[in-house]
């Protein structure tokens, strides 16, 4: 069932638990990530960045087939369809094409524009019953060519954003997309507890979800974190499992060319990641 994301980031709040947002690339993701979170019977947020929009063919393909799967596969945990680092534009279209859920990032705006442009995001949001997060201090790594610094946010303007009614907040706390360097110092706690103080109410969004240990993933959903985001994990798994299949010469073997043999390792440890990641999180039976 396809819906705001609204009543499960609030229900994730007031039990502590995360929900996870995992971002889809094509057909065979999204199933895995919904078939998961189905047999989970965990909540679940699709992310969608603009460039796998893009590769996808566009927000409206993505929508109908996300609409479309759901039906197709009785799927009937909460589902929300989100666009992921949505820009002003990108927000925009993907409220058009019907999605569930937004995430309008301005970070890289000055506070004041920030501010503005979510402002009207969000209200456009409002008058559809669509959920809407947006961002404070970017997040470090490159995620489709936008390389962040990794600001830790300021809790001010972390209070200014969230005062406009987003549904959940995220800001930047050491966190980063993509690997973690070696010497990556850890996500900053005392700023997270900072930014918690200032803004009680408002849910937070722990972007960068891979690679972060597991103490520090409990301690960030003790302190108010109740949506964590995870991309990169699922690539690698999907790409380890496809090259060992690969490199086993299985694609040789009878008609293991067929896309649908090739691809179900990958798929399989596509689900296999999401599963470890709902328990981490502790949104498995929440649904
Ligand atoms: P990772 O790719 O590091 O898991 O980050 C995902 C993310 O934050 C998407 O917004």
């Amino acid at each position: 069932m396809i819906v705001s994301a609204k009543e499960m980031i609030a229900h994730a709040k007031q039990e502590r638990y995360a929900v996870g947002q995992f971002n889809i690339n094509n057909l065979e993701w999204t199933k895995a990530v919904l078939l998961t979170a189905q047999e989970c019977r965990a909540p679940v947020i699709l992310g969608v960045s603009e460039g796998a929009a893009k590769y996808m063919c566009g927000f409206r393909t993505v929508a109908a087939m996300v609409q479309a799967m759901t039906e197709d596969l009785g799927i009937s945990i909460p589902a929300a369809l989100h666009i992921d680092h949505g820009s002003y534009e990108g927000a925009k279209n993907a409220i058009e094409a019907g999605f569930s859920s937004i995430m309008f990032d301005g970070s890289h705006y000055g506070i004041e524009e920030n501010l503005e442009k979510s402002r009207e995001i969000i209200d456009l949001c409002k008058r559809k019953g669509l959920s809407v997060e947006c961002e404070v201090g970017s997040i470090g790594g490159e995620e489709d060519g936008v390389i962040g610094a990794g600001e830790i946010a300021d809790p001010e303007e972390c209070k200014r954003i969230a005062e406009l009614g987003v549904t959940m907040l995220a800001a930047g706390i050491g966190n980063i997309h993509g690997k973690y360097p070696e010497n990556w110092k850890g996500l900053d706690f005392a700023a997270l507890e900072r930014i918690q103080q200032a803004i009680p109410g408002t849910p937070l969004v722990l972007h960068g979800g891979t690679g972060i240990p597991k103490e520090m993933i409990q301690k960030a959903i003790s302190l108010g974190v109740c949506k964590i985001n995870v991309n990169t994990e699922c690539q690698l798994a999907f790409a380890a499992a496809t090259r060992r299949y690969v490199e086993a010469g299985k694609d040789l073997e009878g008609k293991g060319f067929d896309p649908r043999k090739l691809l179900a390792p990958g798929f399989d440890a596509i689900r296999e990641t999401v599963k470890e990641k709902m328990e981490l999180f502790g949104c498995v039976g929440k649904a």
